[in-house]
């Protein structure tokens, strides 16, 4: 294989990885309407295009490997990129399959994010520049090429999937699995990475509710309860891979804050995980106290919990303890949690 062709098969490697990574966290975003279905799709696309390339790639590597020098970070990048495919493959086929407490979609995402640093060392240390020629006619079909291979390899995995009848042919736009809609029970408990089930004693919580024109209030359970009144059914679309629809009983947020015109409604938890909206989301946001006919469990957020319609799980925060209008727009606040 010529070492042109190595390099073109090195640097197609890179732009495929960087666009499966970014797409994924696009697919983090979006909330999933039948049209953001291509987010996925793409990303599907992009990250099995990595597997079409596997027949140059182990060119390179046999050749690579016979050179003396340390291979171990290589490897060790190649074994978390196989990883991360595997995963995202089976959650996306055979289901959300979990093994103790770990889903195919936590390994996947994981997997992804452990390989970055590999990948920075690895294109560092084995530079593959650009040139004017790779601006031809060939290299155009070549990438045609590629892609058509991706969206064939795509499509054949989704076709295997319809007709097995596999569990992935049920999965919605985002990927995600439906469990225990309408049944509060059944709905899984999950938090992003960073936060845990607080234990909060509902007869000292309170709500602190502020706004820049007018002095702080605080309200406690008793007083929330005597205002909850009401209910809106909503799609809980969860990045761990699970979605339920669920009835909701709450306060609406522009009740409780009076009109929001500008700035931001910053929400947050008493674990200190905050998420910030836009103004007009106002009259869309619920706190909720209860889901189904009753209260909510510590699981799913009690005493308080926001529900964020159309929007993905990790904004819904759970036991929320603060709510305030902020000067500073709401985009800039990092898109997903930080802390
Ligand atoms: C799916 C992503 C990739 C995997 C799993 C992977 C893995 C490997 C492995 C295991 C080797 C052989 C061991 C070694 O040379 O130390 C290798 C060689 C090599 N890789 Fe990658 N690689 C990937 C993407 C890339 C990218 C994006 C670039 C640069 C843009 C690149 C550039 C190279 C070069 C130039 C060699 C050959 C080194 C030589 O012949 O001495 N690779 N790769
Ligand atoms: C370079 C890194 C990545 C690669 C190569 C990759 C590749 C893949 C592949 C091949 C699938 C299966 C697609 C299918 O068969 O339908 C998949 C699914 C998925 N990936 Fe990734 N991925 C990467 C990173 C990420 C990241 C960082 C995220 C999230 C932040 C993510 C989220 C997802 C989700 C939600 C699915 C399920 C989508 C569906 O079922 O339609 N991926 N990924």
């Amino acid at each position: 294989m010529s070492s042109r062709t190595s390099r073109r098969t090195n640097l197609a490697l890179l732009a495929l990885l960087i666009g499966a990574f970014g797409s994924g966290w696009v697919g983090f975003a979006v909330a999933g309407s039948p049209d953001s279905r291509i987010v996925s799709v793409l990303h599907g696309v992009l990250g099995l295009g990595i597997l079409t390339l596997v027949p140059w790639k182990s060119v390179i590597v046999r050749r690579g490997l016979r050179r003396g020098r340390h291979h171990v970070l290589a490897i060790a990048f190649g074994v978390l990129v196989a990883v991360s495919l595997l995963a995202g493959i089976v959650h996306s086929t055979l289901g959300p399959l979990e093994l103790a407490g770990v889903s195919a979609l936590d390994v996947h995402v994981g997997a992804a994010i452990v390989a970055v640093p590999f990948a920075v060392v690895h294109v560092i240390r084995r530079p593959q520049r650009p040139r004017a020629t790779d601006l031809s006619r060939r290299t155009a079909l070549q990438a045609m090429a590629v892609a058509g291979g991706a969206a064939l390899a795509y499509g054949a995995v989704e076709a295997v999937t319809v007709a097995a009848r596999l569990p992935g042919a049920d999965r919605r736009a985002t990927g995600s699995y439906e469990v225990g809609s309408g049944v509060p029970s059944a709905m899984p408990i999950t938090q992003w990475f960073t936060d845990s089930v607080p234990g909060i004693d509902e007869g000292t919580y309170e709500l602190q509710v502020s706004r820049p024109d007018q002095p702080t209030r605080r309200l406690g359970y008793g007083a929330l309860l005597a205002i909850s009144d009401t209910t809106l059914t909503a799609v809980l679309d969860c990045t761990g891979g699970w979605w339920a629809e669920q009835s909701w009983q709450g306060i609406r947020l522009d009740t409780l804050l009076g009109p929001v015109d500008s700035g931001s409604i910053v929400v947050r938890s008493v674990t200190g995980y905050t998420r910030s909206f836009p103004a007009e989301d106002a009259t869309e946001l619920l706190l909720a106290t209860h889901l189904g006919d009753a209260p909510l469990s510590p699981g799913h957020g009690a005493p308080l919990r926001l529900v964020a319609p159309g929007r993905r799980g990790f904004w819904w925060v759970k036991w929320v303890d603060q709510v305030s209008i902020e000067p500073q727009a709401s985009w800039w606040h990092s898109p997903f949690p930080l802390q």
